[in-house]
């Protein structure tokens, strides 16, 4: 027969899910691994983005993917954004709840179960979605007919990064058309995003990138007027283009996410003009030093993407982080005679990439001048259908 599990246990009854901190404790005392933000550099990132859009007369809509974080949504909301986005349907799901009424899915969505989802959450606020196949517009005007809801499209297109989205005029005006037939449909407008670009180290080869993607956009949005169709709204842009993107004149719209936080891949980039600062660590204590030249961290793998490469060690550069385990980081001393941080204490690491980082942790511990200020939940965390 097999062993029944206990349906509940009285000694787990009274364990609660340990938080990362508490608001008032002192930075040192966070149980780690634990996501740090700066508040200060995080309030400064969301001022120049915010003022950057404002004095080139363009719509904010920040990224969500990159916080996954209700809490921040209502900061970047609060300042000026006019609404977001969100790159999955599920990912949408906690920021609608959190009272964000104005999301954009800046992704195509297949299959009747993602479209029913995103016309079920279009009752409660105003939700858009791209397209770059007919059938797409098919599912999407059926399942907003089923949920009683109108759901905004935007027709995705090629601007170079040859990801998703339509190659030529052509195409979009057939999806132009689909879209029209349908009264629950409203065609948005372009949606033109170019993720190569933003990672293209120097500046000067950013700004050419983006002067020869604005003419492909432009391109679709001439042969649509052509056709007598005004594009209400040209969404796109990144964090590493949006200073020039804002400068082209061709985006109504732009949709930044990483900015909030300035993750080591973005910081690699040569300095623009509209600078980010680095507010997003991971706190790891230093767990064992046994070894010569190196200590071990309790940040490894599942604290930690490493998709764009190992974390730095902030404020400490004769520390590298050297290697990552599941569970474990090893942090090597670059120099033979530089300090050894103590067993306990506590290393600040800048993620090489924000967005997979975030999506390890159910907490953001927000904090100003080394005390918590704020314990935020990353509830879109794992959201990823
Ligand atoms: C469609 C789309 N828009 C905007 C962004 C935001 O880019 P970033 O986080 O680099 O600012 C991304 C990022 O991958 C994206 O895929």
């Amino acid at each position: 027969m097999t062993p029944a599990f206990p349906a509940h246990s009285s000694d787990l009854a009274d364990f609660c899910w340990p938080l990362p901190a508490r608001p008032g404790d002192p930075l040192d005392a966070v149980d780690t691994p634990a996501l740090l933000l700066d508040l200060d550099a995080f309030d400064r990132n969301l001022a120049r983005m915010q003022g950057a859009a404002d004095a080139a007369g363009v719509a904010l809509r920040p990224h969500a993917k990159a916080h996954k974080c209700p809490a921040i949504a209502q900061a970047q909301i609060a300042r000026g954004a006019r609404g977001i986005c969100c790159q999955k349907t599920s990912e949408a799901l906690p920021f609608l709840q959190a009272g964000i009424t104005d999301i954009h899915i800046s992704n195509e969505v297949v299959g009747p179960v993602k479209a029913r989802r995103l016309a079920s959450m279009a009752r409660h606020g105003r939700f858009s979605v791209c397209v770059d196949d007919l059938s797409q517009v098919e599912i999407l005007a059926h399942a907003a007919a089923e949920e009683g809801s109108r759901l905004g499209v935007f027709i995705e297109v090629n601007i170079g990064q040859d990801r998703c989205g339509v190659n030529d005029a052509a195409a979009a005006l057939r999806l132009l058309e689909a879209i029209s037939k349908h009264a629950q449909l409203a065609f948005a407008g372009l949606q033109a995003y170019h993720g190569g670009l933003q990672h293209l180290r120097s500046r000067s080869e950013r700004r050419l990138a983006v002067a020869r993607a604005s003419v492909r956009t432009t391109a679709f949005v001439d042969a649509l007027a052509g056709r007598g169709v005004p594009c209400p709204t040209v969404t796109g842009a990144g964090s590493g283009s949006v200073e020039f993107d804002l400068a082209e004149g061709v985006y109504t719209e732009v949709q930044p996410g990483s900015y909030v936080f300035m993750d080591g891949d973005y910081g690699r980039n040569e300095h623009g003009q509209l600078q980010f600062e680095h507010s997003l660590f991971v706190a790891a204590a230093v767990m064992s030093d046994r070894r010569d030249g190196q200590v071990v961290v309790d940040a490894g793998l599942k604290s930690l993407a490493v998709d764009s490469g190992l974390p730095s060690v902030w404020g400490e550069p004769s520390l590298r982080y050297a290697a990552a385990n599941d569970e474990h980081g090893i942090v090597q001393r670059v120099e033979a005679g530089a300090p050894r941080p103590a067993l306990g204490s506590l290393l600040r690491l800048v993620p090489g990439h924000c967005d997979p980082t975030l999506n390890l942790h159910d907490h953001l511990v927000g904090y100003r001048a080394d005390r918590v200020e704020c314990v935020w939940h990353v509830a879109a965390r794992g959201m990823s259908r």
